[in-house]
């Protein structure tokens, strides 16, 4: 096959990068070139987001603009994968006939062979005279979709799970690292919480757990490799639990898994009666990174479910100086009545004594180490009230989380919500209550920034900060990793360091000052003034932990200086 040139473009979650990266790795392997120039590429790949319309109209209006490039270019491939891909299924490729290939996320280890397929299929189109005329109307129409009937169990046998082989076949290369000082681990996919209003559990499939091992040797890899942050993800991520009696079979062979359990602390809140030999919880799984990758600086989970929380992992949160004491645990509401009809499983009382538990174990300023929380929340889902909102508005001023995402309630095709519950509030209300929220975070994340100051952190230094670099004129390209920007084939952080220097040595021969970025281990963004004469030492702190002294905050960053 000759070499084929991809561009692949992604939309939605945290999951959904990890995705995305580890399909760009996989057809890299194959042969096939990664282009960030859309149209330069022989095949464009989306991967795709279904929680709310929105996500949803974005894709489809890049799909329209495709239809013209592809009359001209008729042996363009076009490929949806992901969430929409499996949502919509083949009405999809009925609607944008432009798609090739479609692919679920729960099926991304059969895109290479799809894709082989979908170009084998264009290239015999336009070689029949007959079709070729009309081809760049047609679809190759390959696909690879779960269907909502499967769903697995949770802890399946790695030889039943193909997926399994995609997060193991990461290629983990030094080269990548240097441009990436973090990087997501899967450890769960999927979700059993069928809350009415989310797609999630139709589009990703049921909860299944990774096997720990996997987990922590991808870890190793990637701190073996430079990355210094490792990000664990799962829907529901406190919700991991591996169960060891389930047959683990790498090519035809029986792996011995046994569990290793956290034993710190005691007064236990719900705690598993089978963690240690014969489960591996969540709380084990932190610890077991924690202590076999002795080197990883800084280790992350997100996102949270706020019920099933146990002391167990916050204890071991407490107990393990690397692990982050931030916390992502969406409410979505104040109101009882609306997460009840929500679907989440808990009541108000119950969030509060949650999130309470949280700062009880975990948040300690007088160490530089206060307990970072953050948040999501839904306003105009069925039947909100103004009584209901309030709660809403209420519940975020208590919660002080340093920031939240707010949505408003979009219905979607196939949850229980669409199906069952009217969405009755008007979207100018809808809208009005979303900048309410805004506002009220606003303050309280102000607020929270301002208690910052004074205070010394442990920063991880990400790189130059974007603000320096637009300052230098360096290119600026949106989202992605930290230092992954290129000016002329040089990293843009050892371009901004070579100007820095230049400027160092210049005319006047006076130092500059330079700004760098970074982050607290709360996940508070800080930016750190080098005075001229700091500023030789910036190259050599990217990438590490600098201890930072705060003396000014805005909304959603602090400013300091390093502590002498
Ligand atoms: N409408 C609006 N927001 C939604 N979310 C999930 N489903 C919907 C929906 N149908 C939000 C929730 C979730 C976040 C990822 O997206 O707040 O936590
Ligand atoms: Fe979007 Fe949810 Fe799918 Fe992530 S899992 S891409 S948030 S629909």
């Amino acid at each position: 096959m000759p070499a084929r040139t991809v561009y692949l473009e992604t939309f939605g979650c945290q999951m959904n990068e990890l995705d995305s990266e580890l399909v760009a790795g996989r057809l890299a392997s194959l042969g096939y070139r990664l282009t960030s120039a859309s149209d330069e590429a022989d095949i464009v790949l989306y991967n795709t987001c279904s929680v709310r319309e929105h996500a949803e109209q974005k894709v489809w209006s890049r799909l329209g603009d495709l239809k013209a490039k592809k009359m001209e270019r008729p042996g363009l491939v076009v490929g949806v994968l992901g969430c929409m891909a499996e949502r919509d299924g083949q009405a999809l490729m009925k609607r944008m006939p432009v798609v090739d290939v479609m692919c679920g996320p729960g099926e991304l280890d059969k895109l290479p062979e799809l894709l082989d397929n979908a170009v084998r299929t264009r290239l015999s189109l336009l070689a029949d005279e007959q079709t070729a005329m009309s081809a760049g109307a047609r679809s190759a129409g390959v696909a690879a979709l779960q269907g909502n009937a499967s769903r697995r169990s949770s802890t399946l046998s790695v030889a039943n799970d193909s997926l399994e082989m995609l997060d193991l076949s990461r290629s983990v290369s030094p080269i990548d690292s240097q441009a990436k000082a973090s990087a997501y681990v899967r450890i769960t996919r999927g979700c059993n919480k069928f809350c009415t209003y989310c797609v999630v559990p139709f589009t990703r499939g049921a909860e299944v757990h990774r096997p720990p091992a996997h987990i922590v040797d991808e870890c190793k890899r990637l701190v073996d490799a430079g990355v210094r942050e490792i990000t664990l993800l799962g829907q529901t991520v406190n919700h991991y639990r591996f169960e060891h009696d389930a047959a683990l079979v790498i090519d035809g062979i029986v792996q011995p898994q046994k569990g290793r359990s956290y034993k710190g602390g005691a007064n236990g809140h719900r705690r598993d009666p089978f963690a240690g030999e014969r489960v591996t919880t969540f709380a084990d799984l932190l610890y077991q990174i924690h202590e076999q990758v002795p080197d990883l600086p800084r280790l992350r989970f997100v996102t949270s479910y706020p019920r099933d929380f146990g002391d167990d992992v916050l204890e071991v949160i407490r107990d393990c100086p690397r692990i982050c004491r931030y916390i992502h645990a969406p409410a979505q509401s104040g109101s009882d009545r609306q997460l009840a009809l929500m679907n989440r499983g808990y009541t108000v009382a119950e969030y509060d004594e949650f999130i309470q538990r949280c700062r009880e174990h975990l948040d300690q300023p007088e160490i530089g180490r206060p307990l970072m929380l953050s948040g999501d929340m839904i306003v105009g889902f069925s039947g909100e009230s103004d009584e209901d909102f309030a709660l809403s508005v209420d519940l975020l001023r208590r919660s002080r989380y340093k920031n939240c995402f707010i949505f408003k309630y979009s219905p979607r095709p196939g949850t229980t919500a669409f199906d069952r519950l009217p969405d009755d509030v008007p979207e100018e209300v809808k809208r009005r209550r979303n900048n309410e929220l805004l506002a009220v975070q606003a303050e309280v994340s102000d607020a929270v920034s301002r208690e910052q100051v004074g205070r010394t952190f442990d920063v991880m230094i990400e790189g130059i900060s974007r603000r320096e670099r637009k300052r230098r004129g360096v290119d600026v390209k949106p989202g992605g990793g930290m230092i992954e920007l290129t000016v002329g084939g040089r990293s843009s952080a050892a371009a901004v360091l070579a100007e820095a220097a230049a400027d160092a040595s210049g005319l006047n021969g006076q130092g500059e000052s330079v700004q760098l970025s970074g982050r607290t281990d709360g996940d508070q963004i800080v930016f750190i003034e080098l005075a001229p004469h700091e500023s030789s030492r910036a190259e050599g702190l990217i990438g590490h932990i600098a201890r930072v002294s705060i003396d000014r905050a805005e909304r959603l960053s602090l400013f300091g200086r390093l502590e002498a």
